[in-house]
């Protein structure tokens, strides 16, 4: 099968090499088994950075190039847990694509000012017609309003793309903005039907489970 993760930031930047030596392991041998890619978020790191620049008067796009880069050094951190130092982040799609070999997880990060890694990963799923686009975040799924800050909120255990569209149009649309998944991403996987697992990435067994839809988080899929 074709996977691609969407592995938060939030996931990885928050491990010591350990953490990242497991994550590392793991999908080491998913890509015995399936052709993985891996889209790394900007984390902790990429807000704090966000913040300090937005306070120094600048653009959105310029938080949103440092939100990319920031990505970017945690996709090398990742690579380097991988021992696949050798390589340079993809900059883009195709050059991701190409660089796709059995065994070999490929990893990048952002790309595009205006959007998240989760849209980056949907429209490579989109491009190398992954059989399942994998949402591992710091969150069980999607709830109905942000669960750290409502505690009524409740999760979906299985959404339309629709819905799901619907949902992440609630996310204000800002640099390093938090949501369980970006309004892009969300168009993306509705306009190609890509069926989709959004799960806690915090559980490193989540990544395995949800190939096969045997998970705790939300599943989405037409019906
Ligand atoms: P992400 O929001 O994708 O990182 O990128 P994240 O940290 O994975 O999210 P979580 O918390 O772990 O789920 C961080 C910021 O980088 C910019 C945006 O400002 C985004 O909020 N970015 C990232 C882009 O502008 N374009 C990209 O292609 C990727």
């Amino acid at each position: 099968m074709i996977i691609v993760y969407s592995l938060g930031g939030s996931l990885l930047a928050e491990q010591d090499s350990d953490g990242l030596r497991r994550y590392a392991e793991e999908l080491r041998k998913l890509a015995k088994e399936h052709s993985v890619y891996v889209v790394v978020g900007g984390g902790r790191y990429a807000r704090t950075y966000i913040e300090k620049a937005r306070a120094l008067g600048t653009s959105e796009t310029f938080c949103d190039m440092i939100g990319i880069n920031i990505s970017k050094v945690n996709a090398m951190l990742l690579m380097a847990a991988l021992g696949e130092d050798t390589a340079a982040v993809p900059e883009d799609y195709l050059q991701a694509a190409k660089e796709s070999a059995p065994g070999k997880v490929v990893v990048m990060g952002g790309v595009a000012p205006g959007q998240t890694t989760d849209a980056v990963s949907a429209l490579l799923a989109e491009l190398v017609r992954a059989d399942r686009l994998i949402v591992a975040t710091n969150v069980d799924g999607v709830y109905t309003a942000d669960p750290k800050v409502d505690s009524s909120a409740e999760k979906f255990d299985r959404m339309t793309p629709g819905k799901l569209v619907e949902i992440s149009m609630m996310t204000e649309m800002k640099a390093g903005s938090k949501s369980a998944i970006d309004p892009l991403a969300a168009k993306i996987i509705e306009r190609s039907s890509i069926p989709t697992a959004i799960v806690n990435g915090s559980d490193i067994a989540n990544l395995r489970k949800a190939i096969f839809g045997d998970h705790q988080g939300t599943e989405i899929a037409l019906k």
